[in-house]
Parts: structure tokens; sequence; C-alpha cells
């Protein structure tokens, strides 16, 4: 259950997501044809020493899922468009000639440490004290491909001082993400995110997000056994008490464009098309509830 200024350790609650993230990106790293490379997400997920967390890595979850069949299905195919996309919004955000990059709730994402960053780019991550500092410790040693800056905050909180604290430019056009974030923030939190990103935004700048439906369209037995199923291999997870799904929260699309940007949304179905993968109609569910948005603003 979620309260208004709870916090956590990367195995606890809303912490245990980045992991799960991380554990996807390690297992896509694995296959022949990955979309993409996350050399980092592996050591990230290893480092919590926890038994459940490897037994995830080696395999044991996907092998007890195709012995349920459908019952307990991961989103694999959900985590690998969206890492996609947002890698390709950097690219291109660069190709443009931005040099200030957030990263808000950046969890384990490791692309400060991945992907390629022109020389004078600077990256905020912005995540929760015990978050970071997790992460900091599991890559000791591994030097980041920009000016990486950690911002340790609650986003529900006055995070924009702490950001100007640490050097952010106002001035400077921004690529902003929020991957993997909104669910987690009740209504009124989600609309100050937006008042904030868009009060720091210079002409020029741009964001990315996930957004949709938050309830899956599984059935709640299906629900119910894939939190058992991590359970069983030794993982606390149960995603469906971590989410605020209020019916008065603003839609993305409609607040940035309502706010005098310029909004471009894509279907997770697409950027998985384009790259050849094509999900299971046990992954298509998930696929289809999720929104991918792209906004500039002018
Ligand atoms: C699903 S993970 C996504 C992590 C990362 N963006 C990725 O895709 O790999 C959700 C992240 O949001 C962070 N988060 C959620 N609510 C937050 C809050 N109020 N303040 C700071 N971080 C928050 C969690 O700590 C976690 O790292």
């Amino acid at each position: 259950m979620r309260t208004d200024d709870d916090s956590w350790e990367i195995t606890e609650s809303v912490g245990a997501t980045a992991l799960g993230v991380a554990a996807m990106r390690a297992a896509e790293t694995r296959r022949d044809d990955a979309l993409f490379h996350d050399p980092y997400a592996e050591r990230l997920v290893r480092a919590t020493g926890s038994s459940g967390w490897t037994r995830l890595l080696d395999g044991d979850f996907a092998r007890r899922r195709q012995e349920l069949g459908r019952a307990g299905a991961g989103n694999g195919a959900f985590l690998v468009g969206r890492t996609v996309y947002f890698d390709e919004y950097f690219a291109a955000a660069t190709a443009a000639g931005l040099r200030q990059v957030v990263i808000l709730a950046a969890g384990l994402d490791a692309r400060a440490y991945r992907l390629e960053w022109p020389s004078g780019t600077v990256l905020f991550e912005l995540d929760q004290p015990k978050v970071l500092a997790f992460k900091a410790e599991a890559l000791t040693g591994v030097a980041p491909a920009v000016d990486r800056r950690e911002v340790a905050v609650d986003l529900r909180h006055d995070w924009p001082k702490a950001l100007r604290d640490n050097g952010f430019d106002t001035s400077a056009p921004t690529a902003w993400l929020a991957e993997g974030l909104l669910r987690y923030l009740p209504a009124d939190a989600l609309d100050r995110l937006f008042d904030n990103i868009d009060g720091l935004a210079a002409p020029g700048s741009r964001i990315a997000l996930n957004t949709g439906q938050v309830r899956s369209r599984r059935s709640e037995h299906e629900r119910a056994a894939r939190t058992k199923l991590l359970a069983d291999i030794g993982i606390e997870l149960d995603m469906d008490n971590l989410w605020y799904d209020e019916d008065n929260r603003s839609d993305p699309a409609d607040w940035f464009a309502g706010h005098g940007w310029t909004v471009s949304t894509t279907s997770l179905a697409e950027v998985l098309a384009a790259h050849g993968r094509t999900g299971t109609a046990d992954e298509t569910a998930d696929i289809d509830r999720h929104t991918l948005l792209t906004a500039i603003r002018g």
C-alpha cells in the first residue's frame, strides 16, 4: 500500500519495479537478435545479492511461467519497445543539438553509461536517495559516458530547487524523460510534475514518456498468479498496489498540447514492428494499453 511520503530501498515497493525493468534489459541483452545492449543491467540486478532476483535473471520465473501457460505472464515486449523508443528519442534530441538531459525516476536506467553522448552534454538523474545510492555502489568503477549528476529527491516534492542547485541551466533546451514513472504518482503530484517540467523547459525542450491504462486487461486471477509466481522465487512485488488510477488523472497528451507543446504519439506495436519484433498473443494485451509520447516545446 502506498502513502503520501513513502520511500523505498531498491528491493522494496516502487524500488523493486526498477529492478524488474533492469532484469528485462538484461534478458534482452542476452538475445542474439537484441534490439539494444545494456551491459550494466545484469550487474545492477545481481548487486542486490537477493536470491529471488538472481533466480529471475537465471530464468526461473520464465520457466515457471511457461509451465503455467498464460497465467502470470510477464511484460517483456512492452519494456523492450519502450527502451528502444527512448534510446532513439535521445539520439534524435542530441542530433538536434540538445546538450542538457533530465531523466526523471532514473532507477537503474544505464543510458548515462551505455549510450553515446556528444561532448559537453550534462545529464541529470533524479530518483529517491536510496535508489541512487544503490546504483552508485553497484556501478563503482564504471565511468559514465557523459557529465552525469545525481539528484536525490522525491518527485512529489520540490525537486526543481535541487535540480537547479546541481547546475541545471534554465536557459538551455532540455531533453526530459519520464519512463515508467507516471502511474506511480498520485493525480495531484502528476500535475505538479508537469507544471514543474513546463516551468523549467526553455524553448526547444523535449519530453518523452510512456502513458496508458494503468490496469491491465488481464484478469485478477492472472495478476494474482504473477504476484504468486514472483513470491515463489523470492520476490515480493505486487505491482497492482503500487499504482494510482484516480479518475481525475491528467492525460499527458492533452496536458502538453494544452500548454503549447507539439505532441506526437506512437504505439508500442508500431515501434516493435518497425524493429521486426512481434509480440506473442499473451503480450499483446499489455502492448495495446501503452502509448509512447514525445512533445516539443515551440
Ligand atoms: C518502473 S521504475 C523505472 C525506472 C527507469 N525509468 C527505467 O525505466 O529503467 C520506477 C522508478 O520510479 C522511481 N520513482 C517512483 N516514484 C518516485 C518518486 N515519488 N520520487 C522519486 N522517484 C520515484 C522509483 O524509485 C523507480 O526507480
